[in-house]
This record gives C-alpha cells, structure tokens and sequence, in this order.
C-alpha cells in the first residue's frame, strides 16, 4: 500500500493512501488522531471522503456522471428508470426476465395501506409535498415493523425497498389530488410504472386517460438523470441515519428533508419562481446577472454552481436539450425556456461565473419540462425525491451491507474555556 508522510509537531507519521477504481486518491486519517492528536477540520465536508462506494463515478472536472460504469449519456437515451433502479441496486444491468420479475414485485405492492389514506385528510391543502412526503414516508415504517430490524436478513431488506419504490409514486400521486381536491386514483398495475404514476396524478374516474409516449420517455429520463449523485447532502443524510441502524423508511424520509432546501433540490422549485420573476420585471437579464454578482444582495443565480462540477454538469446539458425536444412535441412555447437560455449565455460570458466556474446545474432546465408535463411548481423536488429514491435505496443498502460504523464527526470547540458557576442571586 502507498503511504503519505505527515509532518507534524516535528514528527513524522505514516497515512495509507487509497486509490479508487478510476484512480481518485485519499489519504486514509482514520487514526490520524490516536497517533497525533490532531483531527481534521473541514466545515460542510468539501473535501472529505465519508465513504467508499461503488454505486455512482463523478469527475467535476470532466463533467462526467456514471452509474456503476455506464454513462449517464447512454442510459439516460436507452433505458427506463426502473432498469437504472435495478443497475444502482444490484451492480449489474438487469437481463429481460430479470427486469420483468423486478417490474412485477414493484407493481404487486403500488397499493398502500387504506389508513394512510387517513394521514392524507389531517394536512391543509396548501402544505408542501415535501412536508407531506417525508412525514408519509417514515409513517410507513409503523405500518412494516419487520423493517425495524436492524439485523433483518436480505431478503427482508429487499421487500422493504420494493415496498418504497412500489409505494412512493402513489403517495407523490395522491399528494397531488389531495392539493387538487380530486379523488385518489389507485394504481392500475397493466401499465409501466411511469405511465402508471402519470395514470394516477392526471387520471380521472369520469374518463378514460392514457399518457402520451413522449411524456412517459421525457419522465423517464428525469427520473434517470436525478436517480444517484453520489454522496451529496440528502444521500450523505440517508446513510448518516441509516448508520445509527435507524429504519429504511426513517432513513429515506430524512434525506427528503434534506433535498427539500433550495441550496440542493429546492432549487428546481426556486429556478422557475426566479425565471418567473425576471419576467415579470420585463426581462432585464443584465440586471439579475449583477445582483447575483452583488455580495450584498442575498440574491444567488438558482440553478447554477455546484459542489463537485466545476466543468459543466452532464445532467444540465441532456436535459437542456430534452427540454427543447418535449416543448416541440407537445407543440407548448414556454417563454420561460427563451430567458432561461438567454440568462445561461449571459452568465456564461460574464468573468465572475467564468473564474468561479459556475455552470447551470441539473435543476436550472428541469423544471421547464415538469411544467410542460403538467406538474405544477410546488411539486418539481417531489419529482426530485421520486427519482433519486432509486439512489437512496442503492447506498442505503451498499451502506448497511458493508456494516459502516455510526456516523459522528468531530468538531474544534471555540466556546468559553471552563469557568465557576455563579448563582443567580450573585449575578446582579
Ligand atoms: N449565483 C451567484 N454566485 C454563486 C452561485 C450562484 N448560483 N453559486 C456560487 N456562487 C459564488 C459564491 O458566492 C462564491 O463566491 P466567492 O468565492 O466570491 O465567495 C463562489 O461562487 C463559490 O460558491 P460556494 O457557495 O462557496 O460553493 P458551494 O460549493 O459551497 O455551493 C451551491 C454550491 C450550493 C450549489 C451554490 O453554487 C449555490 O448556492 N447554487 C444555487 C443553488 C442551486 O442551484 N442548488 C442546486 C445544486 S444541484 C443539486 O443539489 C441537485
């Protein structure tokens, strides 16, 4: 093993070094502390290795994005989401009988349980999804106690990811009547999953409806592209939680608290409402571009920058391009797409996005397609939470398997160096 010389308090000590399949390095500092005394000390994990895993490969510099090998280029063209699900899950993509024997243990369990229907009357119809989702979603957990087991045995692991991937696209659905005030529709499970979920959200009993092709492509495809992102914000969440052995229910809900903010999948919701608003204030892209720049002006260009790209964000670039072809097949012109292209060109060009290498990100174009498939804008980081379920599932499992230790950071304490309690009545 190769090994890093660390020189510190005029000694020298030895770190392993590790080495990732696509060559990323990591100095090993598990013990650092044991031998020395010293922690490291990186607020908001910008250049920390939490784990190793096997599941997602991101270069930020290439602008490269694979699941498992496979670029996100070609399986956002060739495959459907529940194939991409089966790929995080299992390592390997799924043969043909191998897929249709998934796709039936999903559709075998799209129903949920009649008193969760209950849970869905006690929330005001102006609460957000995301609200909604994750608090149904760890109460799912109540209703399969087999789940609590942290030592449950595979198999038993697996129903209960079957159960999430069965079961949240009719909790999404149903949040969406309940905000409409339209009866629940239930899941017809003669269709693919995709046009099953679009059955149950734009259905209706009074007619028959049948989404269009082009829809369920362009929903598959989202739901790839958002599928894994490696250790991001909620994913971290969904393993720090799940590694005090909490439940799988317990663990995803929490990371759907987590991808609620508008720093990470909020923005979806944010980048339409901003789109909107430079609209309705006459399009003066300029403008916006120099408050963005303005570091005494709160307000962030939403849909740029991010963490680990600092090249452009592979995502960003298929569903730009997928926007324009969903417009065109719908026959919908969405004057929100023109300023959102005109913004992109004018920051791209400007020095500021240049020297910090702010590019669009996965949620700048994303929510011009949700719209156009009818999904309105409170609903846009449901969608997001629907597709990177797959994801959370896959390094939940990964994170289980491989028996991490608990998660607990260290920290460097700065508050007030030990001193006497003084009774109130001495105080003054
Ligand atoms: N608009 C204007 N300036 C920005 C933006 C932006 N969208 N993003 C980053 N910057 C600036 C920062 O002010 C900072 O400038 P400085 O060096 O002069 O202080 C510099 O670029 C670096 O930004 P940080 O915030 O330090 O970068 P970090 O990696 O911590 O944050 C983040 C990444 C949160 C994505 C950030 O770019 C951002 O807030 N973007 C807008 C929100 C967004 O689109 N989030 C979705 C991310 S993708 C996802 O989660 C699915």
């Amino acid at each position: 093993m190769q090994k890093a010389l660390l020189q510190v308090d005029g000694q020298s000590y030895e770190l392993d070094i590790v080495i990732g399949s696509e060559g990323e390095k990591a100095l090993d500092i598990a013990k650092l502390r044991d031998k020395t005394g010293y922690i490291t000390l990186d607020v908001g994990y910008k250049n920390t290795g939490a784990t190793t895993s096997g599941i997602t490969f991101i270069d930020g510099e290439q602008g490269i994005l694979r699941y498992r090998g496979y670029p996100i280029e070609q399986l956002a063209e060739f495959s459907t989401y529940l194939e991409i699900a089966y790929l995080l899950l299992y390592g390997e993509l799924p043969t043909k009988a191998q897929l249709e024997q998934f796709e039936r243990k999903i559709a075998e369990r799209t129903l949920i349980h009649e008193d969760i229907k209950k849970f869905f009357d006690g929330f005001p119809s102006s609460a957000h999804p995301m609200g909604i989702l994750a608090s149904v979603v760890c109460s799912l957990s109540s209703f399969y106690p087999e789940s609590l087991d942290p030592h449950a045995p595979d198999e038993v692991v697996e129903r209960n990811i079957i159960r999430l991937l069965a079961k949240v696209p009719t909790l999404i659905a149903w949040i969406y009547k309940k905000r409409k005030g339209h009866p629940y529709m239930y899941p017809r499970n003669d269709k693919s999953y995709v046009a099953n979920f679009l059955y149950m959200m734009f259905g209706m009993p009074t007619y028959d409806y049948e989404p269009d092709t082009h829809v369920v492509d362009a929903l598959n495809k989202l739901l790839i592209l958002h599928a894994d992102h490696e250790q991001n914000c909620s994913t971290s969440t969904v393993r720090t939680v799940g590694s005090s052995q909490a439940n799988i229910y317990a663990s995803v809900a929490a990371g759907m608290c987590a991808l609620w903010g508008p720093l990470h999948g909020g923005a979806n919701q944010e980048v339409i409402e901003m789109l909107e608003m430079i609209r309705a204030d006459g399009g003066n892209i300029q403008k916006w571009i120099n408050r963005a720049k303005d570091k005494n002006d709160p307000f962030r260009l939403m849909g740029f920058g991010h963490r680990v790209y600092k090249n452009f964000d592979p995502r960003a670039k298929i569903i730009k391009q997928a926007a324009d072809q969903v417009l065109n097949v719908l026959g919908i012109h969405d004057p929100v797409l023109d300023i959102a292209k005109k913004l992109e060109e004018v920051a791209l060009s400007d020095p500021y996005f240049i020297e910090r290498r702010l590019y669009p990100n996965v949620d700048f174009y994303s929510g011009i397609i949700y719209r156009a498939l009818g999904i309105p804008v409170e609903m846009f980081t449901v969608m997001f939470a629907f597709g990177r379920l797959a994801g959370w599932l896959a390094q939940w499992w990964e994170m289980r398997r491989a028996n991490e230790p608990i998660v607990r950071p260290r920290q460097v304490y700065t508050g007030p160096t030990l001193r006497e309690y003084v009774p109130i009545a001495k105080r003054g």
